[in-house]
């Protein structure tokens, strides 16, 4: 049917397609990463991803391979500098210099009241969730220039823009995060790169299941959240996606909730 915008299906748009990008998306082994990696690739992409443990990554690459998903890894420990530059090599010569799309998604967090925060909690907070998206995107800027039309997507969360009790350290990585994000999309427009980000509420991945396994937090966590019930890593992993196809080609330096409505509820 003629919908005013011609007649092609969306399928055949390359608006609506990333056939031909290649991807960087790190922590790609499970959770949200995991369901971004799949994302991207069922919209043609090839991803180059990363984690730790090299047998789950090589578990993931075998389940892709088996889907004819397009995807590559790397051992790395994104908190770690050497592994950072070791993986951007990777990336550089597995992709041929040119990279359209970074993914900065390997992130943690713990509770813990302020007061009772070590040095070295503070320091592998800083280096995993804020230092390695920011040294990332560093080494991926003249990859991501050299492909005409690059995009970052950074990871945050909804801790990042709204006060939550015993996640202080979690929450200051993910609100510079979103202010890394503002200022590059500013920074590097000029180069053809838009810089945006995704804040999720909480996500039904790995790094949660012990608090989601308890009945009580589940009960105070969702009955702010006017959807009243916690995300599934694809309901984040698709947001990311829309943000890295050429469709969303004028969206740039935005932190986008992906919350069930949690962060706009005034009701008590
Ligand atoms: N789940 C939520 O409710 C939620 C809400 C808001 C934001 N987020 C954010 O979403 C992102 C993904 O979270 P998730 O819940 O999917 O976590 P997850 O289930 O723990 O998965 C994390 C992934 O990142 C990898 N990873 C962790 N630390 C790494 C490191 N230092 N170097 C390389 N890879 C690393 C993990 O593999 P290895 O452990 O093998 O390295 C794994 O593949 C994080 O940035 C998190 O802060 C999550």
């Amino acid at each position: 049917m003629e919908n005013g915008l011609g007649s092609s299906c969306i399928a055949n748009d390359e608006r609506w397609s990333l056939a031909g990008a290649t991807a960087v998306v790190t922590g790609g082994t499970k959770g949200i990463g995991y369901a971004i990696v799949e994302e991207l690739a069922r919209f043609g992409a090839a991803i180059h991803t990363c984690s730790r443990n090299e047998a789950e990554l090589n578990k993931c690459l075998k389940e892709w391979g088996a889907k004819n998903f397009k995807v590559t890894g790397s051992v790395c420990d994104v908190s770690c500098q050497a592994d950072r530059e070791k993986l951007m090599e990777d990336v550089k010569s597995t992709f041929g210099g040119k990279l359209s799309i970074l993914v900065n998604n390997a992130g943690t967090g713990f509770v813990k009241p302020m007061v009772a925060i070590t040095p070295d909690e503070y320091k592998f907070m800083m280096s995993t969730n804020l230092e390695s998206a920011f040294h990332l995107t560093q080494l991926a800027h003249p990859l991501l220039k050299a492909s005409g039309a690059g995009t970052i997507v950074n990871v945050s969360s909804l801790a990042g823009i709204v006060g939550i009790d015993n996640i202080t350290i979690y929450g200051a990585t993910k609100a510079a995060l979103n202010q890394l994000t503002r200022s590059l999309a500013c920074e590097w427009a000029k180069d053809n790169i838009r810089t945006n980000c995704v804040a999720p509420g909480s996500v039904r991945t790995p790094l949660m299941e012990p608090l989601l396994a308890i009945e009580e937090f589940v009960a105070k966590e969702t009955y702010r959240i006017p959807l009243g019930r916690v995300a599934e890593s694809e309901e984040v992993s698709a947001v990311v996606a829309f943000l890295c196809l050429p469709a969303a080609c004028y969206i740039n330096g935005q932190v986008i909730c992906v919350d069930g409505g949690k962060s706009v509820n005034g009701n008590l």
